[in-house]
């Protein structure tokens, strides 16, 4: 029977499984195409990607990562909610799509809904944010109701210089507000 994890309109969340899912993360994050705004962009070994599977696997008190399947069941990526600080309620989020056929299909707008819905009304959270240089990802934040709170000068060193990042989140407020307003 495959694992049903949480479902949004066409992506699905599931569990990680270092058996289905670690060698694509091996593939994924070696790709300087797919890391480029990645806070992890240096590449990681087979060892590394163990030793990081076996503390996603594991139930963290302050960390939820999930795989992320396509329509069709395919791996395509991995989004999860890190940091959380459970006296302030937020959390940061990650996200890669790292099959880019997977790209441009609104698979990372759902998998962040699907995130959105679990943390307010699963955990509890209050707040969810991230810093990201991708314009993609500041797209698919507008997108999913996430506010655009300010530019972080000078945020990460890449490729021979600084790049600044733009800080969104969103809060529960803002969420369940919108969902009244659809109901
Ligand atoms: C960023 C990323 C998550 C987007 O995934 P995705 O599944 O393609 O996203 P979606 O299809 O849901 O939405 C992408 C939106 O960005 C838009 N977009 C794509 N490239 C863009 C660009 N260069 N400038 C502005 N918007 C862009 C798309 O048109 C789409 O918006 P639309 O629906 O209004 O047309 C994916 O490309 C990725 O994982 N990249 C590598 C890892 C990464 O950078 N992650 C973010 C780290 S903060």
């Amino acid at each position: 029977m495959p694992i049903v994890g949480w479902k949004g309109e066409r992506a699905r969340l599931v569990p990680p499984d270092r058996a289905l899912h670690l060698e694509n993360a091996l593939t994924w994050l070696n790709d300087p195409e797919i890391t480029a705004a990645l806070k992890l962009n240096l590449g990681v070994s087979r060892r590394q990607e163990e030793l990081f599977f076996d503390r996603i696997e594991n139930r963290r008190e302050n960390d939820f990562t999930w795989a992320i399947l396509d329509a069709t069941e395919r791996h395509i990526g991995f989004i999860g909610l890190h940091e959380i600080n459970w006296r302030h309620r937020w959390a940061v989020g990650g996200l890669v799509i790292g099959d880019r056929s997977a790209w441009g299909r609104g698979y990372a707008t759902d998998a962040v809904r699907i995130r959105t819905r679990f943390a307010f009304g699963e955990l509890g959270l209050h707040r969810i944010e991230g810093h990201t240089m991708n314009p993609a990802m500041k797209r698919v934040y507008e997108k999913c109701g996430y506010r655009h709170e300010g530019l972080a000068r000078r945020k990460f060193w890449r490729d021979g210089r600084w790049h600044d990042a733009d800080l969104y989140a969103i809060l529960d407020e803002d969420w369940f507000a919108a969902r009244v307003d659809q109901s």
